[in-house]
Protein backbone atom coordinates (compact mmCIF):
# COMPACT_ATOMS: atom_id res chain seq x y z
CA UNK A 1 0.00 0.00 0.00
CA UNK A 2 2.11 2.56 -1.26
CA UNK A 3 0.70 5.62 0.78
CA UNK A 4 3.36 8.57 1.33
CA UNK A 5 2.41 11.61 3.53
CA UNK A 6 3.96 15.10 3.01
CA UNK A 7 4.20 17.38 5.70
CA UNK A 8 5.59 20.64 7.50
CA UNK A 9 7.62 20.14 10.45
CA UNK A 10 7.70 24.14 11.30
CA UNK A 11 5.06 27.39 11.13
CA UNK A 12 3.94 26.07 7.16
CA UNK A 13 5.17 27.99 3.94
CA UNK A 14 8.14 25.48 4.20
CA UNK A 15 8.05 24.98 0.29
CA UNK A 16 5.89 21.59 0.58
CA UNK A 17 3.80 22.65 -2.92
CA UNK A 18 7.38 22.10 -4.67
CA UNK A 19 7.96 18.60 -3.03
CA UNK A 20 4.33 17.72 -4.09
CA UNK A 21 5.26 18.68 -7.46
CA UNK A 22 7.96 16.72 -7.33
CA UNK A 23 6.64 13.41 -5.84
CA UNK A 24 3.20 13.90 -7.74
CA UNK A 25 5.83 12.72 -10.81
CA UNK A 26 5.30 9.32 -9.61
CA UNK A 27 2.01 9.31 -7.99
CA UNK A 28 -1.83 7.74 -8.92
CA UNK A 29 -3.49 10.32 -7.11
CA UNK A 30 -3.05 13.46 -5.08
CA UNK A 31 -4.99 14.47 -1.89
CA UNK A 32 -4.75 17.62 0.11
CA UNK A 33 -6.72 16.10 3.67
CA UNK A 34 -7.10 19.32 5.95
CA UNK A 35 -7.48 23.70 5.94
CA UNK A 36 -8.94 25.09 3.55
CA UNK A 37 -7.76 28.45 0.77
CA UNK A 38 -5.40 29.92 3.76
CA UNK A 39 -3.03 27.38 2.26
CA UNK A 40 -0.71 29.09 -0.42
CA UNK A 41 1.29 26.54 -2.63
CA UNK A 42 3.53 28.09 -5.29
CA UNK A 43 4.89 25.82 -8.40
CA UNK A 44 6.82 26.76 -10.82
CA UNK A 45 6.97 25.10 -14.38
CA UNK A 46 8.81 26.31 -16.94
CA UNK A 47 8.66 29.83 -16.31
CA UNK A 48 4.76 29.21 -15.12
CA UNK A 49 3.72 30.06 -11.61
CA UNK A 50 1.12 28.36 -10.34
CA UNK A 51 -0.93 29.51 -7.11
CA UNK A 52 -2.68 27.08 -5.66
CA UNK A 53 -4.88 27.34 -2.39
CA UNK A 54 -7.49 24.27 -2.50
CA UNK A 55 -6.62 22.38 -5.59
CA UNK A 56 -3.42 19.74 -4.53
CA UNK A 57 -0.57 21.05 -6.98
CA UNK A 58 -0.15 17.51 -7.94
CA UNK A 59 -2.90 17.96 -10.51
CA UNK A 60 -0.60 19.97 -12.90
CA UNK A 61 0.88 16.40 -14.02
CA UNK A 62 -1.72 15.50 -16.80
CA UNK A 63 -1.49 11.55 -15.09
CA UNK A 64 -2.32 12.75 -11.48
CA UNK A 65 -6.07 12.80 -9.76
CA UNK A 66 -6.27 15.07 -7.67
CA UNK A 67 -8.50 14.59 -4.48
CA UNK A 68 -10.00 17.26 -1.57
CA UNK A 69 -10.85 15.28 1.50
CA UNK A 70 -12.93 15.13 4.53
CA UNK A 71 -10.88 17.22 6.85
CA UNK A 72 -11.09 20.33 4.19
CA UNK A 73 -13.12 23.37 4.84
CA UNK A 74 -14.02 24.30 1.19
CA UNK A 75 -14.89 28.08 -0.25
CA UNK A 76 -16.25 26.84 -3.29
CA UNK A 77 -15.98 30.57 -5.02
CA UNK A 78 -12.00 29.60 -4.43
CA UNK A 79 -12.11 26.12 -5.93
CA UNK A 80 -14.35 27.39 -9.36
CA UNK A 81 -11.59 30.40 -9.79
CA UNK A 82 -9.15 27.64 -9.34
CA UNK A 83 -10.44 25.50 -11.44
CA UNK A 84 -10.83 28.18 -13.90
CA UNK A 85 -6.76 29.18 -13.61
CA UNK A 86 -6.01 25.92 -14.43
CA UNK A 87 -7.95 25.03 -17.29
CA UNK A 88 -6.78 28.75 -18.60
CA UNK A 89 -3.10 27.17 -18.34
CA UNK A 90 -4.09 24.38 -19.92
CA UNK A 91 -4.27 22.15 -17.50
CA UNK A 92 -7.55 19.66 -17.89
CA UNK A 93 -9.74 19.84 -14.64
CA UNK A 94 -12.82 17.21 -15.16
CA UNK A 95 -14.70 15.74 -12.44
CA UNK A 96 -12.61 12.61 -13.44
CA UNK A 97 -9.47 14.51 -12.34
CA UNK A 98 -10.89 15.73 -9.26
CA UNK A 99 -13.11 14.27 -6.52
CA UNK A 100 -14.17 16.02 -3.52
CA UNK A 101 -15.37 14.20 -0.77
CA UNK A 102 -19.01 14.41 0.01
CA UNK A 103 -18.04 15.10 3.57
CA UNK A 104 -15.99 18.24 3.49
CA UNK A 105 -17.12 21.38 4.74
CA UNK A 106 -17.96 24.90 3.13
CA UNK A 107 -16.76 27.89 4.03
CA UNK A 108 -19.22 30.79 3.10
CA UNK A 109 -19.48 34.42 3.31
CA UNK A 110 -21.12 34.29 6.67
CA UNK A 111 -18.09 32.38 7.97
CA UNK A 112 -15.88 34.88 6.30
CA UNK A 113 -17.37 37.95 8.11
CA UNK A 114 -17.33 36.32 11.63
CA UNK A 115 -13.98 35.32 11.16
CA UNK A 116 -13.20 38.75 10.39
CA UNK A 117 -15.41 40.24 12.77
CA UNK A 118 -14.25 37.87 15.73
CA UNK A 119 -10.35 38.90 15.16
CA UNK A 120 -11.36 42.88 15.41
CA UNK A 121 -12.56 42.05 18.49
CA UNK A 122 -9.72 40.17 20.07
CA UNK A 123 -8.20 43.61 19.91
CA UNK A 124 -4.23 43.16 21.15
CA UNK A 125 -5.31 39.66 21.41
CA UNK A 126 -5.55 38.36 17.72
CA UNK A 127 -4.67 35.39 16.75
CA UNK A 128 -3.42 36.10 13.17
CA UNK A 129 -6.03 34.45 10.92
CA UNK A 130 -6.11 35.00 7.46
CA UNK A 131 -9.74 35.66 7.81
CA UNK A 132 -10.66 33.37 5.26
CA UNK A 133 -13.69 31.91 7.28
CA UNK A 134 -11.58 28.77 8.24
CA UNK A 135 -11.96 28.61 12.13
CA UNK A 136 -15.95 29.49 12.09
CA UNK A 137 -16.23 26.92 9.22
CA UNK A 138 -14.76 24.49 11.54
CA UNK A 139 -16.32 25.41 14.65
CA UNK A 140 -19.43 25.23 12.88
CA UNK A 141 -18.06 21.29 11.97
CA UNK A 142 -17.50 20.83 15.54
CA UNK A 143 -20.91 22.03 16.79
CA UNK A 144 -22.24 19.89 14.20
CA UNK A 145 -24.22 22.61 12.39
CA UNK A 146 -21.70 22.68 9.28
CA UNK A 147 -22.46 22.87 5.70
CA UNK A 148 -20.85 19.65 3.94
CA UNK A 149 -20.30 19.12 0.31
CA UNK A 150 -23.25 16.69 0.29
CA UNK A 151 -25.81 19.21 1.00
CA UNK A 152 -25.02 20.84 -2.31
CA UNK A 153 -26.61 17.52 -3.78
CA UNK A 154 -30.07 18.21 -3.13
CA UNK A 155 -30.78 22.18 -3.82
CA UNK A 156 -34.18 22.42 -2.10
CA UNK A 157 -32.53 21.84 0.82
CA UNK A 158 -29.31 23.05 0.26
CA UNK A 159 -31.10 26.58 0.10
CA UNK A 160 -32.92 25.88 3.34
CA UNK A 161 -29.76 24.92 5.43
CA UNK A 162 -27.88 27.96 3.86
CA UNK A 163 -30.80 30.50 4.92
CA UNK A 164 -30.67 29.13 8.17
CA UNK A 165 -26.76 29.24 8.78
CA UNK A 166 -26.68 32.51 7.28
CA UNK A 167 -29.62 34.03 9.80
CA UNK A 168 -27.94 32.84 12.68
CA UNK A 169 -24.92 34.37 11.70
CA UNK A 170 -26.18 37.56 10.66
CA UNK A 171 -27.49 37.87 14.70
CA UNK A 172 -24.04 37.06 16.00
CA UNK A 173 -22.90 39.87 13.55
CA UNK A 174 -25.60 42.71 14.51
CA UNK A 175 -25.92 41.28 18.82
CA UNK A 176 -22.40 40.66 19.40
CA UNK A 177 -19.74 41.91 17.03
CA UNK A 178 -21.81 45.28 15.77
CA UNK A 179 -20.58 44.37 12.44
CA UNK A 180 -23.45 44.35 8.84
CA UNK A 181 -25.38 41.73 8.18
CA UNK A 182 -25.16 39.49 4.89
CA UNK A 183 -27.88 39.51 2.47
CA UNK A 184 -29.09 36.37 2.85
CA UNK A 185 -30.46 35.55 -0.40
CA UNK A 186 -27.43 36.55 -2.28
CA UNK A 187 -25.55 33.88 -0.67
CA UNK A 188 -28.47 31.61 -1.59
CA UNK A 189 -28.42 32.51 -4.90
CA UNK A 190 -24.36 32.25 -4.60
CA UNK A 191 -24.32 29.09 -3.63
CA UNK A 192 -26.93 27.65 -5.26
CA UNK A 193 -24.96 28.32 -8.77
CA UNK A 194 -21.80 26.78 -7.09
CA UNK A 195 -23.73 23.87 -6.02
CA UNK A 196 -24.61 23.29 -9.65
CA UNK A 197 -20.98 23.46 -10.47
CA UNK A 198 -19.33 21.41 -8.17
CA UNK A 199 -22.21 18.57 -8.02
CA UNK A 200 -20.64 16.48 -10.44
CA UNK A 201 -17.50 16.59 -8.51
CA UNK A 202 -18.69 15.15 -5.11
CA UNK A 203 -17.60 12.05 -4.32
CA UNK A 204 -16.70 8.96 -1.20
CA UNK A 205 -12.84 9.42 -1.26
CA UNK A 206 -12.08 7.60 1.16
CA UNK A 207 -13.74 4.47 -0.77
CA UNK A 208 -11.67 5.38 -4.02
CA UNK A 209 -8.62 5.72 -2.56
CA UNK A 210 -9.01 2.97 -0.51
CA UNK A 211 -9.58 0.70 -3.78
CA UNK A 212 -6.79 2.77 -5.43
CA UNK A 213 -3.77 1.61 -2.76
CA UNK A 214 -5.69 -1.90 -2.76
CA UNK A 215 -4.82 -1.75 -6.40
CA UNK A 216 -1.24 -0.85 -5.51
CA UNK A 217 -1.36 2.48 -6.63
CA UNK A 218 0.32 5.25 -5.31
CA UNK A 219 -1.24 7.71 -3.13
CA UNK A 220 0.66 11.11 -1.90
CA UNK A 221 -0.91 13.15 1.16
CA UNK A 222 -0.58 16.85 0.73
CA UNK A 223 -0.78 18.56 4.51
CA UNK A 224 -1.02 22.45 4.55
CA UNK A 225 0.43 24.61 7.23
CA UNK A 226 2.53 22.99 9.51
CA UNK A 227 3.04 21.34 12.06
CA UNK A 228 3.50 23.89 15.35
CA UNK A 229 0.68 25.32 13.90
CA UNK A 230 -2.02 21.15 14.70
CA UNK A 231 -4.65 22.24 16.66
CA UNK A 232 -3.62 19.31 19.31
CA UNK A 233 0.36 19.56 18.93
CA UNK A 234 1.11 23.20 17.60
CA UNK A 235 1.98 26.18 19.46
CA UNK A 236 -1.89 26.59 20.89
CA UNK A 237 -3.86 28.95 20.25
CA UNK A 238 -1.86 30.15 18.48
CA UNK A 239 -2.52 27.35 15.82
CA UNK A 240 -4.71 26.36 12.65
CA UNK A 241 -8.15 24.84 13.45
CA UNK A 242 -7.36 21.45 11.53
CA UNK A 243 -4.59 19.09 11.50
CA UNK A 244 -1.75 19.29 9.47
CA UNK A 245 0.09 16.68 11.07
CA UNK A 246 0.33 13.38 9.60
CA UNK A 247 -1.76 11.37 11.54
CA UNK A 248 -4.51 14.41 9.95
CA UNK A 249 -3.82 12.34 6.40
CA UNK A 250 -5.70 9.34 7.30
CA UNK A 251 -8.70 10.81 9.64
CA UNK A 252 -8.57 13.49 6.71
CA UNK A 253 -8.83 11.06 3.86
CA UNK A 254 -11.35 9.02 5.50
CA UNK A 255 -8.67 5.96 5.50
CA UNK A 256 -7.99 3.86 8.36
CA UNK A 257 -4.76 2.53 10.08
CA UNK A 258 -3.39 1.65 6.52
CA UNK A 259 0.43 1.11 5.95
CA UNK A 260 2.27 4.31 5.49
CA UNK A 261 5.12 4.19 3.40
CA UNK A 262 7.22 7.08 4.50
CA UNK A 263 6.27 10.68 5.84
CA UNK A 264 8.33 13.39 4.26
CA UNK A 265 8.94 16.19 6.77
CA UNK A 266 9.67 19.90 4.79
CA UNK A 267 11.64 22.09 6.52
CA UNK A 268 12.98 25.26 5.80
CA UNK A 269 16.51 25.68 6.19
CA UNK A 270 15.38 28.66 8.64
CA UNK A 271 12.41 29.14 10.57
CA UNK A 272 9.39 31.35 9.56
CA UNK A 273 6.03 32.30 10.82
CA UNK A 274 3.16 34.74 10.68
CA UNK A 275 0.75 36.27 12.48
CA UNK A 276 1.35 35.75 16.37
CA UNK A 277 3.15 33.23 18.60
CA UNK A 278 5.87 32.44 20.76
CA UNK A 279 9.10 32.24 18.69
CA UNK A 280 12.39 30.98 20.67
CA UNK A 281 14.84 31.68 17.76
CA UNK A 282 13.23 35.05 15.81
CA UNK A 283 15.65 37.31 14.97
CA UNK A 284 15.24 41.29 14.18
CA UNK A 285 17.23 43.23 12.33
CA UNK A 286 19.77 43.07 9.41
CA UNK A 287 19.67 38.74 9.59
CA UNK A 288 15.78 39.44 9.51
CA UNK A 289 15.64 41.58 6.46
CA UNK A 290 18.13 39.27 4.88
CA UNK A 291 16.50 35.89 5.63
CA UNK A 292 13.32 37.66 4.64
CA UNK A 293 14.18 39.13 1.93
CA UNK A 294 12.85 42.30 0.04
CA UNK A 295 9.11 41.07 -1.33
CA UNK A 296 10.61 41.51 -5.01
CA UNK A 297 11.12 38.02 -5.46
CA UNK A 298 7.70 35.51 -5.44
CA UNK A 299 9.98 33.37 -2.57
CA UNK A 300 10.52 35.96 -0.18
CA UNK A 301 8.83 35.63 3.29
CA UNK A 302 5.97 37.08 2.61
CA UNK A 303 2.48 35.75 2.86
CA UNK A 304 1.23 34.31 -0.39
CA UNK A 305 -2.31 34.26 0.80
CA UNK A 306 -2.13 37.79 3.05
CA UNK A 307 0.95 39.38 1.50
CA UNK A 308 1.77 39.83 5.48
CA UNK A 309 5.62 39.92 6.00
CA UNK A 310 6.67 36.68 7.82
CA UNK A 311 8.62 36.86 11.38
CA UNK A 312 11.97 35.08 10.52
CA UNK A 313 14.37 33.06 12.54
CA UNK A 314 17.64 30.30 12.66
CA UNK A 315 16.17 27.03 12.22
CA UNK A 316 15.31 25.64 15.79
CA UNK A 317 16.13 22.04 16.23
CA UNK A 318 14.68 21.67 19.52
CA UNK A 319 11.35 22.27 17.08
CA UNK A 320 12.54 20.22 14.40
CA UNK A 321 13.70 17.11 16.53
CA UNK A 322 9.62 17.56 17.91
CA UNK A 323 7.97 17.71 14.64
CA UNK A 324 10.08 14.38 13.65
CA UNK A 325 8.65 12.53 16.36
CA UNK A 326 4.91 13.94 16.71
CA UNK A 327 4.65 13.36 12.51
CA UNK A 328 6.68 9.56 12.85
CA UNK A 329 8.81 11.61 10.07
CA UNK A 330 10.92 9.01 8.12
CA UNK A 331 13.02 11.60 6.00
CA UNK A 332 13.36 15.26 5.70
CA UNK A 333 13.35 17.53 2.80
CA UNK A 334 15.19 21.01 3.69
CA UNK A 335 14.15 23.55 1.18
CA UNK A 336 15.36 27.45 0.23
CA UNK A 337 19.05 26.35 0.89
CA UNK A 338 19.89 29.28 -1.19
CA UNK A 339 18.73 32.17 0.77
CA UNK A 340 21.33 31.17 3.46
CA UNK A 341 24.41 31.79 0.64
CA UNK A 342 26.03 34.60 1.48
CA UNK A 343 25.84 34.56 5.48
CA UNK A 344 29.32 33.85 6.79
CA UNK A 345 27.76 32.56 10.17
CA UNK A 346 24.64 30.40 10.51
CA UNK A 347 23.23 29.81 13.95
CA UNK A 348 21.40 26.66 14.57
CA UNK A 349 19.40 26.27 17.83
CA UNK A 350 20.57 22.56 19.08
CA UNK A 351 19.21 23.05 22.77
CA UNK A 352 16.92 25.25 24.88
CA UNK A 353 18.20 27.09 28.43
CA UNK A 354 15.67 27.68 31.15
CA UNK A 355 16.13 28.25 34.87
CA UNK A 356 20.11 27.56 34.30
CA UNK A 357 18.72 24.04 32.63
CA UNK A 358 19.80 23.12 29.35
CA UNK A 359 16.54 21.49 27.42
CA UNK A 360 17.26 18.85 25.07
CA UNK A 361 13.27 18.06 24.28
CA UNK A 362 10.15 20.38 24.97
CA UNK A 363 8.78 19.54 28.45
CA UNK A 364 5.40 20.05 28.06
CA UNK A 365 4.32 20.57 23.98
CA UNK A 366 5.07 23.73 22.29
CA UNK A 367 2.20 26.16 23.29
CA UNK A 368 4.83 27.85 25.94
CA UNK A 369 7.67 28.51 24.62
CA UNK A 370 8.53 31.91 25.72
CA UNK A 371 10.57 31.61 28.74
CA UNK A 372 12.49 29.31 26.65
CA UNK A 373 16.48 30.77 25.58
CA UNK A 374 17.92 29.21 22.25
CA UNK A 375 21.18 27.32 23.10
CA UNK A 376 22.94 28.34 19.54
CA UNK A 377 25.50 26.11 17.35
CA UNK A 378 27.29 28.02 14.86
CA UNK A 379 28.44 27.23 12.27
CA UNK A 380 30.37 28.06 8.98
CA UNK A 381 28.05 29.59 5.64
CA UNK A 382 29.25 29.80 2.37
CA UNK A 383 29.56 32.61 0.06
CA UNK A 384 28.74 30.35 -3.25
CA UNK A 385 25.53 30.77 -5.23
CA UNK A 386 24.15 27.34 -4.86
CA UNK A 387 21.42 27.73 -7.14
CA UNK A 388 22.77 25.85 -10.07
CA UNK A 389 24.02 22.73 -7.88
CA UNK A 390 22.37 19.89 -9.16
CA UNK A 391 24.76 17.26 -7.21
CA UNK A 392 24.96 16.55 -3.83
CA UNK A 393 29.56 16.69 -4.18
CA UNK A 394 28.67 19.99 -5.75
CA UNK A 395 27.29 22.05 -2.45
CA UNK A 396 29.74 23.59 -0.66
CA UNK A 397 31.42 21.37 2.24
CA UNK A 398 29.83 23.79 5.02
CA UNK A 399 26.22 23.39 2.66
CA UNK A 400 26.93 20.36 3.51
CA UNK A 401 27.78 19.92 6.92
CA UNK A 402 24.99 21.99 8.02
CA UNK A 403 22.28 19.09 6.46
CA UNK A 404 24.51 16.57 8.30
CA UNK A 405 24.04 18.66 11.10
CA UNK A 406 20.46 18.66 10.56
CA UNK A 407 20.31 15.05 10.35
CA UNK A 408 22.40 14.19 13.53
CA UNK A 409 19.91 16.43 15.30
CA UNK A 410 16.69 14.99 14.21
CA UNK A 411 18.00 11.73 13.77
CA UNK A 412 16.45 10.88 10.09
CA UNK A 413 17.98 10.96 6.83
CA UNK A 414 17.68 14.45 4.72
CA UNK A 415 17.07 13.37 1.18
CA UNK A 416 16.83 16.11 -0.53
CA UNK A 417 17.52 19.98 -0.66
CA UNK A 418 16.26 22.56 -2.72
CA UNK A 419 18.55 25.56 -3.78
CA UNK A 420 15.74 27.20 -5.75
CA UNK A 421 11.96 27.55 -6.12
CA UNK A 422 12.25 25.93 -9.47
CA UNK A 423 10.96 21.98 -10.25
CA UNK A 424 14.50 21.19 -11.68
CA UNK A 425 16.33 23.00 -8.48
CA UNK A 426 16.54 20.06 -6.25
CA UNK A 427 19.66 17.65 -4.64
CA UNK A 428 19.39 14.47 -3.71
CA UNK A 429 21.38 13.60 -0.88
CA UNK A 430 24.42 11.18 -1.26
P1 LIG B 1 1.57 26.34 2.98
O1 LIG B 1 0.90 25.06 2.62
O2 LIG B 1 0.69 27.55 2.83
O3 LIG B 1 2.17 26.29 4.35
O4 LIG B 1 2.80 26.65 1.93
P2 LIG B 1 3.89 25.70 1.25
O5 LIG B 1 4.66 24.95 2.27
O6 LIG B 1 3.27 24.89 0.19
O7 LIG B 1 4.88 26.76 0.60
P3 LIG B 1 5.05 27.06 -0.94
O8 LIG B 1 5.15 25.78 -1.70
O9 LIG B 1 4.03 28.04 -1.38
O10 LIG B 1 6.49 27.72 -0.94
C1 LIG B 1 6.73 29.04 -0.49
C2 LIG B 1 7.58 29.80 -1.49
O11 LIG B 1 8.89 29.32 -1.46
C3 LIG B 1 7.13 29.70 -2.94
O12 LIG B 1 7.28 30.97 -3.57
C4 LIG B 1 8.10 28.69 -3.52
O13 LIG B 1 8.29 28.85 -4.93
C5 LIG B 1 9.35 29.05 -2.79
N1 LIG B 1 10.35 28.01 -2.68
C6 LIG B 1 10.20 26.69 -2.39
N2 LIG B 1 11.41 26.08 -2.32
C7 LIG B 1 12.34 27.05 -2.54
C8 LIG B 1 13.78 27.05 -2.58
O14 LIG B 1 14.45 26.06 -2.38
N3 LIG B 1 14.37 28.27 -2.82
C9 LIG B 1 13.69 29.42 -3.04
N4 LIG B 1 14.35 30.55 -3.27
N5 LIG B 1 12.33 29.43 -3.02
C10 LIG B 1 11.67 28.27 -2.77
Amino acid sequence: MPLDIVIGTQWGDEGKGRIVDLLAAQADLVARYNGGDNAGHTVNVGGHTFRLHLIPSGIIHPHTIGVLGNGMVINPATLIQEIENLKAAGVSVTPERLRISYAAHLITPAHRALDQAQERARGSGQIGTTGRGIGPAYTDKAARHGLRMEDMLDLDTFREKLEHHVHTVNNWLTRIYEADPLDVQAVVREYTHYATLLQPFIADVGKELHQALLLGKQVLAEGAQGTLLDLDLGTYPYVTSSTPTAAGALLGLGLGIVPVRAVIGVTKAFQTRVGAGPFPTEVFGKTAERLRGTGKNPWDEFGTTTGRPRRVGWLDGVLLRYAVRVNGVTELMITKMDILSGLSTLRLCVAYRYNGQTLQDLPLGPAHLEPFEPIYEELPGWMEDVTSVRRWEDLPTAARDYVRRIEDLCGVPVRRVSVGPERSQVVQVA
